[in-house]
């Protein structure tokens, strides 16, 4: 713990230093949650991961991830690796988005801390509040908090599992409601940006039902950016690419400097 701490201790006090407003020293929580997409699948194939990382996904001394003990470490792809433990995890958009925010306001976005939460395979209703994974990234957050930061954004990519049963697909626009609704409450954050990828296609029948209720959800401070058209990994063609992931990233932060944020002003 020590040389961790003692690491991260240098990396705020020499970006406070280099910055010198009133971000420094704080660091800017993103929490990424959902399914695979967003828990990240490119260069995954036949369970295996490529091992690349693209230039707009490296590692930066300014980014930060928590990981599942919940300290910060400075973050790399995959980002997951420690939290959707259960799959192979690969390049998703997280560090594409902290990148992209850097490099268009560095000074603005000092430290940016993200707070993987994202698990494979699961469904709205398994995101309930109360539900583990609900509560896991309610802990997740609030130690995030906790270890000197302000949570400016929820980035979410979820709803594959849930175009499979009609009935499922179509209590989707309503648990999606509830959901963000009880993020901004327990967080104590009525306006937090969030960002939503709407999904293009999905191996249930019932595609269309859920994204209609992605697209229709109208929140202040939600923004949804359209996966619908990005490249698609062969064989199986269930999830995003590697450079398919890097464009999300970005798309991503174009859509949360639009929302209205301190940091977006
Ligand atoms: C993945 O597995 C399939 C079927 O076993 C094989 O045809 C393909 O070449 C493999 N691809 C890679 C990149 O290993
Ligand atoms: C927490 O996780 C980090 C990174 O995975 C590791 O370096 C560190 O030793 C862990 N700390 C504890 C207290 O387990
Ligand atoms: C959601 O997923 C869980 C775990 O796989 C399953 O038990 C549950 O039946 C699913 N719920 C719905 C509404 O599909
Ligand atoms: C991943 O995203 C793509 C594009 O939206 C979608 O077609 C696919 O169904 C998603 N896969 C999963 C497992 O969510």
């Amino acid at each position: 713990m020590l040389p961790l701490f003692i690491s991260y201790t240098y990396l705020l006090l020499s970006t406070a230093v280099q910055i010198g407003n009133a971000a420094a020293g704080k660091i800017n929580i993103f929490i990424l949650a959902g399914q695979s997409n967003m828990s990240g699948r490119g260069g995954v194939v036949n369970l295996t991961w490529d091992g690349y990382i693209p230039p707009e996904s490296s590692s930066n001394p300014s980014i930060l991830r928590l990981t599942a003990n919940l300290s910060w470490v400075p973050a790399a792809e995959p980002l997951h690796r420690d939290i959707d433990v259960a799959k192979v995890c690969g390049v998703g958009p997280g560090m594409s988005f902290a990148n992209s925010l850097l490099r268009k306001d560095s000074r603005r976005f000092g430290v940016v801390g993200l707070v993987p939460c994202a698990i494979g395979g699961t469904n709205i209703s398994e995101w309930v509040r109360g539900g583990d994974l609900y509560e896991q990234m309610m802990r997740r957050a609030k130690a995030a908090v906790h270890g000197g930061g302000v949570i400016q954004g929820l980035l979410w990519y979820q709803g594959e599992s849930d175009t499979v049963s009609l009935e499922d697909a179509e209590c989707y626009k309503n648990r999606l409601h509830r959901f963000f609704v009880d993020v901004r409450a327990d967080l104590h954050l009525p306006l937090l940006p969030v960002i939503q990828v709407a999904l293009a296609s999905g191996s249930g029948s019932y595609i269309d039902i859920v994204r209609e209720a992605q697209l229709g959800t109208k929140l202040e401070n939600l923004r949804t950016v359209d996966a619908k058209g990005m490249s698609l990994q062969d064989p199986e063609r269930l999830h995003l690419t590697t450079p398919a992931q890097v464009s999300l990233g970005k798309m991503l932060s174009k859509a949360f400097l639009q929302t209205s944020n301190p940091l977006s002003s």
